[in-house]
């Protein structure tokens, strides 16, 4: 590993109540499903951890309720070394929660509960600033309210700190705003919802990505699944190949693309070698079962890519 890069997440933290099922109940019905997982989760929250896992110092600054989820999330990020002392506890709301259900083909469907993420103020970045000046990157999501999003790329912009924007859930989004990110990287829904254009091959992602462009937003990339990704610039487009693994459960795999590609890049990889990289480890991610518990250590994931010698197949 090249250097030790300081990665911090402006974002969520949930807990996942995950149900495998091969059905789902009509209204007024009850039918059983197949097992349950629960495990620590919120797109922001598992950023940070595959920036950690991938050999990151990690910071998350978020909030979390004062009910049984909330410690257990705290502790979660001290097992992992991830400084969260900027996590703060918010009286009267619960923790953000994550009802999962994820089919046989390991498709996930997601109703996320924000609770205590949507008490994220622009003052607790303020209250975080000395350590987000440290960091070689602010990563952010959309599981907490906008306006504190739009002050942290402002932030990030005014201390000339690389960001990216994962915006997940899609919503529509002021791309004023969105224009002063170093990358913006949705995955094909979100790509559609905020564009309200269809992303449904990898020429529509080309159209959907030029929007962007035309919109102020420097580098796209556009996560395809399968397919891989698609990094746009003002140099143009290129589509970054997949890696081909046995998907059991794609729950996180986005946050595991985010995470370690936030820290390839810090250590100086070129994009498209960042990129790459960032297929293989959120590829690893479907692999398993659960969110941040099917991430990758670093080692684990050199070998891996040793293995496949860097070529996607
Ligand atoms: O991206 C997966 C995550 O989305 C889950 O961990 C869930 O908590 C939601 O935030």
């Amino acid at each position: 590993m090249a250097n030790r890069p300081r990665i911090a997440v402006v974002g969520s933290v949930n807990v996942d109540l995950t149900t495998f099922t091969d059905d789902f109940p009509r209204p007024g019905e009850t039918i059983f499903g197949k097992s349950f997982d629960l495990g620590f989760g919120g797109k922001g929250a598992n950023q940070a951890v595959a920036a950690r896992l991938c050999g990151a110092e990690a910071t998350m600054v978020a909030k979390v309720g004062n009910d049984l989820f909330g410690p257990a999330s705290i502790k979660n990020f001290e097992s992992l070394g991830i400084d969260s002392t900027h996590v703060r506890t918010e009286t009267g709301v619960s923790s953000g929660v994550a009802p999962i259900f994820v089919d046989s083909a390991g498709q996930n469907r997601i109703i996320v509960v924000k609770g205590a993420n949507d008490a994220l103020r622009p003052a607790d970045v303020d209250q975080a600033a000395s350590v987000l000046k440290q960091s070689a990157c602010i990563v952010m999501q959309l599981e907490i309210p906008l306006d504190t999003v739009y002050y942290t790329i402002r932030f990030a912009k005014a201390n000339g700190i690389r960001s990216i924007l994962n915006p997940a859930p899609g919503q529509p989004l002021d791309m004023k705003q969105v224009g002063q990110v170093d990358y913006f990287i949705p995955n094909e829904s979100e790509a559609e919802t905020i564009a309200g254009k269809p992303v449904g091959s990898v020429e529509e992602a080309k159209s959907c990505a030029a929007f962007f462009l035309s919109q102020g937003v420097r580098r796209v990339i556009i996560t395809l699944g399968a397919s891989g990704c698609l990094l746009a610039g003002a140099d143009g487009m290129e589509l970054i190949p997949a890696f081909k693994v046995k998907t059991k459960d794609t729950t996180g795999a986005g946050d595991a693309f985010i995470g370690s590609f936030a820290v390839f890049l810090a250590e100086g990889m070129t994009e498209r070698d960042a990129l790459s990289r960032a297929n293989l480890y959120a590829a690893l991610s479907t692999t398993k079962v659960g969110t941040q518990k099917s991430f990758s250590k670093r080692a684990e994931f050199e070998q891996e890519w040793k293995t496949r010698a860097g070529a996607p197949a």
